[in-house]
């Protein structure tokens, strides 16, 4: 009998990718999604496995505590937690959804896993939660110093997950990854939402001066980071996973207005920037690296690929953009 892992928001961006991944690379190993199918969540994401007699779907959130122990059901070896709010321009909006899925969420989860004895228990987590490092990368045993509510809310989660691991012995692994792109992105955040802006012909909200810095990491990179993590990481430990690929936003969108044949004086344009923004990001993933990960894709490539993944896949990308995204976009950027 195979494996199981439970992916709690495996139809979102990460998520996906890592349970296509599994599906894909691991044959031992079958996969219960639990997604509660909020906004960001996508069932085309999934497609290409949902045939797969190895996984099952779940609809259901991570705050809800039967909802969890009907997904766990019996058998399960691992749970690697995607399920999260991760828009920090949300959270500006909007924080009290972050509180209950990236917080009270974590904390059921933890909960279950220790009700079920289960193995093992990765949390997927993010570079935001160091805040901003003017100089140098952020390390493992570095303190966590969020500042957007997004960021502390992850850091609330990763701090409940280190003290389950020292109160209780539960079996906890974190990862913290760098800014992810690729195929499957909702196109709220920096890339998606400036690749389908520009090949709609729209113009680019930069914020402030676009100097901020972001180290990029393509999305198959980081979901094989998780697995070989889950298998291979020491319980109680985090570990980094960054891609190494430091850049500006304006740098990030130069490349894009050029992969998309744009114009840059028709389609940029400097607008108010967010408050209380991190400056920069830097992940320091020797650790990972040790244990024997590396990121494997070029950021060039994978750039080039994600724009033409967008423009081959219109159908995966415009009703989303026509739909609950539209009120958003104008809450977001109507007034700056
Ligand atoms: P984002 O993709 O929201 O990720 P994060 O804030 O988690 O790093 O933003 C990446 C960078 O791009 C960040 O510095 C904010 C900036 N940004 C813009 O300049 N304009 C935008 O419309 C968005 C969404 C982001």
């Amino acid at each position: 009998m195979a494996r199981r892992w439970l992916v709690p928001g495996g139809l979102g961006f990460i998520g996906s990718a890592f349970v296509r991944l599994v599906l894909r690379e691991h044959p031992g190993v079958a996969v219960t999604v639990l997604d509660a199918m909020t906004y960001a969540a996508n069932a085309a994401n999934v497609a290409e496995v949902a045939a797969d007699p190895r996984y099952r779907f779940v609809k259901g959130d991570i705050a809800d505590a039967a909802a969890v122990d009907d997904a766990v059901g019996d058998g399960v070896e691992a749970i690697v937690n995607f399920a999260a709010e991760t828009h920090v321009d949300r959270s500006i909006l909007d924080p009290e959804a972050f509180i209950r899925t990236d917080v009270v969420g974590t904390h059921v989860l933890l909960e279950a896993v220790r009700r079920h004895g289960i193995a093992r228990f990765l949390h997927v987590s993010t570079d935001e939660v160091y805040g901003d490092v003017e100089h140098g990368a952020s390390t493992e045993s570095d303190s966590v110093r969020p500042r957007s509510p997004y960021a502390a809310s992850k850091a609330g989660g990763d701090l409940l997950v280190l003290a389950y691991f020292a109160t209780f012995g539960t079996p906890v692994l974190i990862t913290r990854g760098s800014n992810t792109y690729g195929p499957f992105q909702y196109p709220e955040k920096l890339i998606p939402l400036f690749v389908t802006n520009l090949l709609e012909g729209t113009q680019v909200p930069v914020y402030g001066d676009g100097l901020q810095v972001r180290d990029w990491l393509y999305v198959d990179d980081h979901a094989r980071g998780i697995a070989h993590v889950l298998e291979h990481g020491a319980c109680g430990d985090v570990y980094n996973l960054g891609g190494g690929n430091s850049r500006t936003n304006l740098e990030i969108t130069k490349e894009l207005v050029r992969l998309t044949g744009r114009d840059w004086d028709a389609s940029v344009r400097h607008v108010t920037d967010r408050a209380g923004h991190d400056r920069r990001y830097a992940l320091d993933a020797s650790k990972a690296r040790a244990l024997g990960w590396s990121p494997r894709v070029d950021f060039a490539n994978g750039l080039a690929e994600t724009v033409e993944w967008y423009r081959a896949r219109e159908e995966w990308w415009r009703p989303i953009k026509s739909g609950e995204f539209r009120d958003y976009y104008r809450r977001q950027y109507a007034l700056r």
